[in-house]
């Protein structure tokens, strides 16, 4: 029968080197936070329950995942060391189960490790480890003559054999409850950083005549934790590059791995390509042959196939319904919805706003909370006023309108199907279908008009 597990994350430490005002587990990363990685890996081993334990700054830790269910927070008032933090979480956690020590800011580990750690564990003990070039900091791993491992010894506490050691600990354990329980009871805090260690429970076990196995991660950047903010930017890099090539996998060719940043989630269709130095937030969808320019800036938008976004353009909270050509330099907000055919060009602000099959704003409008049919031209210029100062309001323009450049449509107002709007018009009533409409004063030509000359002072 296969025992509940249950994780325990340990995050109640400050992080004094990132010097932030935040808990060190909220410093961000790959547009979460340090714990949101750990929370997702942790999530999906389906344990029966997640234990995070805090202390400092725990009020903020804790508003942070307001929203999340099912976290058990365990206080941990003074950080008394690594065993003391498991310590504090196992009355919550039933005789039986499997106990998961993960560390709250390791946000590079796969969930296929931690798996492969608790299978190893069974019901004995599991550390995960690696070999790393510099080991300094870490805890050493101590191997008899056999090479079964017979003690953790940390960085701070090792005499200069052990220092050489290249064999170094993650910090994370398997281990069933009971024994936890019964070995963290015997923790002292005989070392030098007067700490309970919960490394100790390595020799402890070995004295109870419990094995404790070591998985050697695979690739030691897995270890890898944030102390200081060079080291939160190097994650963020590697972090990036997985994300990356996770996108290459999908189907996706990026001009450049080093220059995209994902901060949420992009899911992408086969013959997508991304040029460089295009920035994701949230969610956003590309689908096949999506083209991002160079530039771009992307929040919660949702492109259909074959949708082609230009050099420099900031999308948000838009969707394209079939391909259409955007940019470059257009700003496109939130409840923009693009037809196929539609072509939205340089300098051109949209909002709310829902463009008809191959209709086209192609330089310097602004269209907001409109409605457009179909083969619509909107020409240069042109401006639906939509705001009175108190309420916005709503422009209708038909099929086939042609709106001239330099217009206003002051809203609310419809533009019938078929209506030409001249050039430098105030639409303030509503336009008639098929018909010209246009406020423009007749031009008139002064005969004989001299321009002013300079005058001699
Ligand atoms: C720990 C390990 C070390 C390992 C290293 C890997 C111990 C004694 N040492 O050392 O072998 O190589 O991680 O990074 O376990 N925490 C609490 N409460 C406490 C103390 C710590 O919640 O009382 C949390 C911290 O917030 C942090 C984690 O535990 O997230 C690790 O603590 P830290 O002091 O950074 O341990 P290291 O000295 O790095
Ligand atoms: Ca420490």
């Amino acid at each position: 029968m296969s025992q509940t597990l249950h994780v325990v994350i340990l995050a109640a430490g400050q992080g004094k080197r990132m010097k932030s005002p935040l808990p060190k587990v909220l410093a961000p990363l790959a547009g979460g936070t340090l714990l949101d990685r750990v929370l997702d890996r942790a999530k999906a081993l389906r344990p029966e329950a997640i234990h995070v334990v805090v202390g400092h700054q725990a009020e903020t830790v804790k508003a942070r995942y307001a929203d999340v269910p099912d976290l058990h927070w365990v206080p941990q008032e003074q950080q008394l060391g690594t065993g003391h933090a498991v310590m504090m979480a196992l009355p919550t956690i039933p005789d039986g189960a499997q106990v998961l020590v993960l560390l709250g800011d390791m946000p590079l580990l796969e969930t296929e490790t931690l798996s492969m750690l608790c299978d190893l564990a069974g019901n004995e003990v599991a550390i995960l480890t690696a070999r790393v070039p510099d080991p300094a900091g870490y805890g050493r791993i101590v191997r008899a003559h056999d090479g079964s491992v017979q003690a953790i010894v940390e960085h701070r506490d090792a005499d200069a054999a052990t220092l050489l050691i290249d064999e170094v600990n993650s910090g994370l354990m398997a281990a069933p409850r009971e024994r936890l329980a019964l070995w963290l009871d015997k923790l002292d805090q005989g070392n030098v950083q007067g700490e309970y260690y919960l490394t100790d429970v390595v020799s402890l076990a070995r004295q109870y005549g419990v094995p404790v196995q070591a998985l050697l991660a695979e690739d030691p950047n897995e270890l890898l934790g944030a102390n200081d903010r060079w080291q939160l930017a190097t994650l963020e890099r590697m972090f990036q590059r997985r994300l990356a090539h996770g996108l290459c996998d999908a189907g996706a060719t990026l001009a450049d791995p080093a220059r995209i940043d994902i901060r949420g989630d992009v899911s992408v269709e086969p013959g997508v390509f991304i040029d460089v130095n295009a920035v994701f937030e949230g969610y956003n969808r590309l689908g096949a042959d999506v083209h991002i320019g160079p530039g771009c800036h992307l929040i919660d938008c949702d492109l259909a196939p074959g949708t082609t976004v230009n050099a420099h353009c900031v999308l948000e909270g838009m969707r394209t319904t079939g391909a259409c050509d955007i940019g470059p330099f257009a700003r496109l907000r939130p409840g923009t919805e693009l037809a196929e055919g539609t072509r939205i060009g340089n300098f051109v602000e949209t909002k709310n706003a829902r463009l008809g099959q191959g209709s086209k704003a192609n330089h310097l409008s602004y269209v907001g909370d409109a409605e457009v049919g179909a083969d619509v031209n909107i020409g240069a210029g042109t401006i639906t006023c939509n705001y009175d100062g108190a309420n916005k309001h709503t422009t209708v323009i038909g099929d086939g309108a042609f709106i001239g450049s330099d217009s206003q449509l002051v809203a609310p107002v419809t533009v019938g199907p078929g209506a030409t709007i001249g050039a430098g018009t105030t639409v303030t009533k509503d336009a008639p279908d098929n018909e010209l409409t246009v406020t423009r004063r007749r031009q008139m030509t002064i005969p004989g008009w001299k321009r002013p000359t300079k005058q001699e002072s």
